[in-house]
């Protein structure tokens, strides 16, 4: 082998010097991590998810542990498109590594203006639909849980944005590679998996969920790792484009792991509020790991499980 390694990957027309980035709503607007490393060491950053209107969150208790998980309801706290492009996108002018924005919304129309907004801003390299909101005109039902509402939203949305679109789907359905295929088929150019799982925690002596009023919210972290890994090998069978794995990945072998399992690249989510330098540690591993096992490339591991 000579020299380093090739971590890089290609996702639409990003390209990626490695394949690690943080999971949305776990790393900020991105600056608060500029105090425990450089950001131009990750693959890619992604900020919270961003809405229409700026958004307070959920009431308190937002969040609990779960065994080997993080039980949380936050409710897409956000400053805001506006906000957000005025105060938080020009900390991104400084920083090559490419930016993707989270987006979410009640309607496809609020999609549609979010990314027709951010479409002529040079600084943003792609979007994540996060898709896991309720569409308020439908009953509140999830819009990542309906077939016919993804295709609409993922159709309409290609059609909004010329930049690399990324759609983040939910594992409460019965068949995620039904909506992995969606994707595609709208022109998405990579899908992210696994949002959190929704789950329940409840104090026994008051008998209330321990999110409160929220009483559910999304179970993330190690608890749900094998079922993501699963989710991943499954979807990476039936589409062509790049998956982004996600759920519970707390280390360089676990994030391998996801690799051989089908996902291009990787997200942190949970694990950046144990070990903030988390991202980090995983590229490194990486890196050894391929020097390790004499790979030259990170792409050539991508699917490789062995029956
Ligand atoms: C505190 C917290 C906030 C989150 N906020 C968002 C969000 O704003 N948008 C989103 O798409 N996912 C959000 N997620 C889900 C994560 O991006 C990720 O998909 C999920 O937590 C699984 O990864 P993990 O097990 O590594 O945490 C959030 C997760 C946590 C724990």
């Amino acid at each position: 082998m000579n020299g380093s390694p090739d971590l890089s990957i290609r996702i639409g027309k990003l390209r990626l010097k490695n394949p690690v980035m943080p999971a949305s709503g776990t790393f900020g607007y991105g600056m608060e991590y500029e105090q425990f490393f450089d950001l131009n060491k990750l693959g890619a950053i992604i900020v919270k998810t961003i809405t229409l209107r700026p958004r307070l969150g959920s009431y308190p208790h937002r969040s609990t542990e779960v065994p080997s998980g993080f039980l949380g309801s936050i409710g897409l706290q956000n400053v805001g498109i506006e906000r957000f492009i005025q105060e938080k996108l020009p900390y991104f002018e400084n920083i090559e590594t490419p930016l993707i924005v989270s987006i979410g919304g009640e309607s496809v129309e609020e999609y549609v203006k979010l990314a027709e907004r951010l479409n002529h801003h040079p600084r943003v390299d792609a979007l994540e639909l996060n898709i896991s909101c309720p569409n308020v005109k439908k009953g509140g039902i999830h819009f990542g849980v309906d077939p016919e509402m993804t295709k609409e939203l993922v159709n309409r949305v290609r059609n909004a944005t010329d930049k690399t679109m990324i759609v983040k789907l939910s594992p409460m359905v019965a068949d995620i590679r039904i909506f992995a295929e969606i994707s595609q088929k709208g022109g998405a150019d990579a899908v992210s998996l696994i949002n959190g799982l929704v789950g329940l925690a409840i104090d026994i002596k008051t008998r209330r969920s321990k999110l409160g009023r929220n009483i559910t919210g999304g179970l993330a972290g190690p608890a749900i790792k094998p079922f993501a890994l699963y989710l991943v090998w499954r979807v990476n069978k039936v589409i062509d484009i790049p998956v982004i794995g996600s759920g519970g990945i707390s280390s360089a072998e676990d994030a391998i792991e996801f690799i051989i399992g089908g996902a291009s690249a990787i997200q942190i989510g949970t694990y950046n509020f144990i070990n903030p330098w988390i991202t980090l540690k995983a590229i490194g591993g990486i890196e050894a790991f391929l020097i390790q096992q004499r790979v030259n490339s990170l792409s050539s591991l991508i699917g490789k499980l062995e029956n």
